[in-house]
């Protein structure tokens, strides 16, 4: 019998290629996305990438306990990737409450249909952004949390209630990955990161503005101390996040309790340097100004990606220009997005 994967959020970023991961290596895998920040054409691009259908897609909040409960009667769920959540740390700030919601009340909801249908295995998405603002780079996942915006207060949350759970009932088994930048493409350009309305984060921007959409990077802030004065961060290739939970969903087996991992690279980029990768793997210009500082920002964060590497014998392989080569390819592809 093949292992069927629950997969929350599956039409989103980093679900959309984790799913088509799991597909090529045999696993059949069901979809719970409510679709508030996914398109479903991205699943459908899914089954075309990977030559082979998911089991089942549903659109369904995973606060709706009823929702969640006929999923796991229908499929005999073996483990869960959770990706589901509200995302964006500037949105977090101005909606709190909203955010506890849907991230933490998702999370005790899944944990809670889990638990009633003897799903033991589960891989959770957290964030380097609970480290805050980090005295020392690179960080270890021993490096206290001290989350400075409400989404990151979410993800820190979210792995407390998860240690907590997984020392009263035993069985569980569950790893939290901490990632870093996820950014780029499926190489075949048919899937990719397609945010709804002006990007938040740096690498749509860019693609966006070199396929004519935007008019100009605003580059926040170029009196950090750093070597160009930019901020640095750890940029990760989208597929190589999707492998990490393939192979996190092998190792579930070999762990007790909750495990906390980064998935990073190691190496740090500087806006400046991904503006210029960009540049060379687009053939285009972009145009860019240097705009005051975004508030919440830190300088700089890389992960030390040596506990993965202990752990798994795993580590990620793509770099920048693939990064930036596969991004542009899909915003080339697709200059719309899902929607044109
Ligand atoms: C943030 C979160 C991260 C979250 C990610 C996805 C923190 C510390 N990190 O990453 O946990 O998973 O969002 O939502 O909260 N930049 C520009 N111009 C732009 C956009 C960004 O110069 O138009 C710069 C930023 O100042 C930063 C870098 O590019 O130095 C990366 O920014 P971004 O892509 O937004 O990601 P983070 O803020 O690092």
């Amino acid at each position: 019998m093949p292992t069927t994967v629950l997969v929350t959020g599956g039409a989103g970023f980093i679900g959309s290629h984790t799913c088509v991961e799991l597909l090529e290596n045999g696993y059949e895998v069901v979809v719970v996305d409510d679709h508030s920040n996914s398109s479903p054409v991205a699943l459908e691009r899914v089954a075309k990438t990977a030559g082979r259908p998911i089991a089942a897609a549903y659109r369904a909040d995973l606060r709706d306990r009823g929702a969640l409960d006929s999923v796991f009667a229908a499929h005999r769920i073996d483990s869960v990737i959770h990706f589901a959540a509200k995302k964006a740390v500037g949105e977090s700030v101005g909606m709190p409450v909203a955010y506890y919601d849907v991230n933490v009340g998702g999370t005790t909801s899944l944990l809670s249909a889990m638990h009633a249908h003897g799903v033991r295995h589960l891989v959770f998405s957290s964030s380097c952004s609970v480290y805050g603002n980090a005295d020392k780079v690179p960080l270890t996942e021993q490096d206290p949390p001290a989350p400075t915006n409400p989404y990151a207060s979410t993800k820190w949350m979210c792995e407390q209630v998860l240690a907590d759970t997984c020392r009263h009932l035993p069985e569980l088994r569950v790893l939290a990955l901490r990632y870093f930048n996820p950014v780029g493409a499926h190489p075949s350009g048919l899937l990719g990161e397609d945010p709804r309305g002006v990007p938040n984060n740096v690498m749509p921007y860019l693609a966006q503005v070199a396929v004519g959409r935007r008019e100009r990077l605003s580059v926040f802030g170029d009196d950090y101390p750093t070597p160009d004065g930019t901020g640095i961060r750890d940029y990760i290739h989208v597929m190589d996040v999707a492998e990490g939970h393939r192979r996190a969903l092998e190792r579930l087996n070999d762990e007790s309790g909750l495990r906390v991992l980064n998935l990073g690279t190691g190496v740090g980029s500087s806006v400046l340097e991904l503006v210029s990768a960009f540049e060379q793997a687009s053939g285009r210009p972009i145009p860019y100004e240097v705009t005051g500082r975004r508030a919440g920002d830190v300088a700089e964060l890389v992960a030390d990606p040596g506990a993965v590497k202990e752990a798994w014998n795993w580590a990620a392989t793509r770099d920048l220009s693939a990064m930036c080569r596969d991004a542009w390819r899909f915003q080339e592809l697709n200059p719309a997005g899902y929607g044109g």
